[in-house]
């Protein structure tokens, strides 16, 4: 008998070992994954698909689709957030994520001087319609102007790319044929335009910012590119909220580049469609800023106008609420040029900068807060920010809404329970991010001409996705005469009282 069981019980511990193998192998491989999901994912995240995924959430449209914050894994994500040890990204790795992207191709309209630089009193041989910018940048005119000079940074970085030979760290190039290009550009110093020419002469029915509209709508509604796409892959820049009052209502389909949705009915312009910038800071970069959190004496400043319409009752109320408050500075009165190197030192010492809603929901205070690197606390519950999408805002600014600002002590005891440690992690914060607002020509890097490029690339694929199917029965009689030109009127046209 036993002679005769044996080789089967052999065989029975033979297969049992086997599987016995199998089973352990399986659970040292499963329990080999949680470790790696539990420890592993952070590496993951931050050294191949996210090199600054902290800061910048994504700044390419391959990995814009294989990362939501939604995605399953909540915890990892909320204790990234609230993380005391958050280590800050080097420099290199904010830059980092912009190699290997696809530069944007810009055809610019050789639009006549008189659109842009003769507008800066810059005066041409008459031959060419471009100053000759390798000899001689034209200035914009100082002071409070400049903050809407985004129209005037933009043209320069595309006339440059037709000689720089640097092509690191450019988002956009200039190609001269349209049809070779993602999106058509428009040099038309619309800002400048409202701030110096909006006044009629008096012998003439219209301001020269109002004739310059109305050529520009007839120009561009004429050309061969505007017709092909209806406008939507036009850039205009539209950065002073009152500029170009009168063309938007006929250039709507384009991407404009704005400074808030303010003044705009929502069908005329949306953060869908359009691209918010920064405005150009009045108050002087901290440059090599080593203060900390007991060196700034001011722990809240608000230097501002006072409005008489809704944003003056909300300024008002806080001056009454803040105004006893020990270490608060707030008073009224724009910064104007005498005041902007008072204004610098009062940002430059204090701790938090207050933006509150003025008559329009942005206002440059933010911009000047960040170059301060004075920790902005934004009260203004319209307002939209540049490159939202790939920047994380609430990690080097306080948001407080409006309702909740108004109430006894709440927005002073917010404050002043921000204490040293969370401070300068913002503070920090800001020196890193200081970068994405800044204006120069040559533009550098990183800096605010190249992430608004970046923005504006990022609104390409869903134009052409539209354009594309609006091409589907081209071969078809068309419905209507000129379907795609002719524009519906904005639902909200008549309702917000634009007609
Ligand atoms: C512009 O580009 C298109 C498409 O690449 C090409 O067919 C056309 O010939 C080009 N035009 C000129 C003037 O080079």
């Amino acid at each position: 008998m036993a002679e005769r069981n044996s080789p089967s019980v052999g065989l029975i511990s033979q297969k049992s070992l086997f599987s016995l193998l199998l089973i352990a192998s399986i659970l040292f491989i499963m329990s080999w994954l949680f470790v790696l999901r539990s420890t592993g994912r952070p590496h993951f995240a931050d050294h191949s698909l996210l090199p600054n995924s902290k800061l910048l959430a994504v700044m390419d449209n391959e990995n814009y689709e294989s990362w939501s914050p939604s995605d399953n894994e909540p915890s990892t994500l909320s204790s990234s957030a609230v993380d005391d040890n958050v280590e800050i990204p080097r420099r290199n790795d904010l830059v980092d994520c912009n190699t290997n992207k696809v530069v944007l191709k810009v055809f610019m309209y050789d639009l006549p001087p008189e659109f842009h630089f003769e507008l800066i009193e810059w005066k041409g041989d008459g031959k060419s319609v471009w100053p000759d910018i390798k000899t001689k940048v034209p200035e914009y005119p100082g002071g409070l102007n400049l903050q809407h000079s985004i129209e005037y940074w933009l043209t320069l970085d595309l006339l440059s790319s037709d000689f720089a030979d640097i092509m690191n760290g450019r988002s956009a190039i200039r190609v001269l044929n349209s049809s070779e290009a993602d999106v058509i550009f428009v040099p038309f110093f619309s800002s400048i335009s409202y701030n110096r020419y909006s006044r009629s002469k008096p012998n003439k029915r219209s301001s020269m910012n109002k004739l310059l509209q109305e050529k520009l709508v007839t120009f561009l509604t004429a050309q061969e590119e505007w017709k092909r796409s209806g406008g939507r892959d036009h850039i205009i820049v539209a950065h002073h909220p009152n500029s170009l009052l009168d063309a938007r209502m006929k250039l709507w389909p384009a991407i404009f580049i704005l400074s808030d949705f303010g003044r705009y009915p929502p069908n005329i312009a949306n953060v869908e469609k359009d691209v918010i910038a920064p405005y150009k800071h009045v108050i002087r970069n901290f440059v090599d800023d080593s203060s900390n959190f007991d060196t700034r004496p001011t722990l809240l400043y608000f230097q501002g106008a006072i409005y008489r319409k809704d944003g003056g009752f909300v300024r008002q109320e806080l001056f009454y609420l803040l105004k006893d408050e020990k270490d608060v500075h707030f008073s009224f009165g724009s910064v104007q040029r005498d005041g902007i190197s008072k204004a610098t030192q009062g940002m430059h010492s204090s701790k938090f900068c207050l933006n509150i809603a003025g008559d329009t929901p942005s206002s440059n205070r933010l911009f000047d807060a960040i170059a301060s690197h004075c920790v902005p606390v934004i009260i203004s519950d319209e307002i939209e920010l540049p490159y939202e999408d790939v920047l994380d805002y609430s990690q080097f600014c306080i948001f407080v809404r409006t309702s909740d600002a108004l109430k006894e002590k709440f927005l002073i005891n917010l404050i002043r329970s921000i204490k040293r440690d969370e401070w300068t992690r913002m503070w920090a914060k800001l020196k890193e991010v200081e970068n994405f607002f800044e204006y120069q020509y040559p533009s550098k890097e990183g800096d605010a001409v190249q992430m608004i490029w970046q923005a504006v690339a990022r609104k390409v694929p869903p134009i052409k996705m539209k354009l594309h199917k609006s091409r589907r029965f081209s071969r078809s009689p068309p419905p209507r005469v000129g379907a795609l030109q002719s524009v519906p009127l904005p639902r909200n046209f008549v309702r917000l009282g634009m007609l």
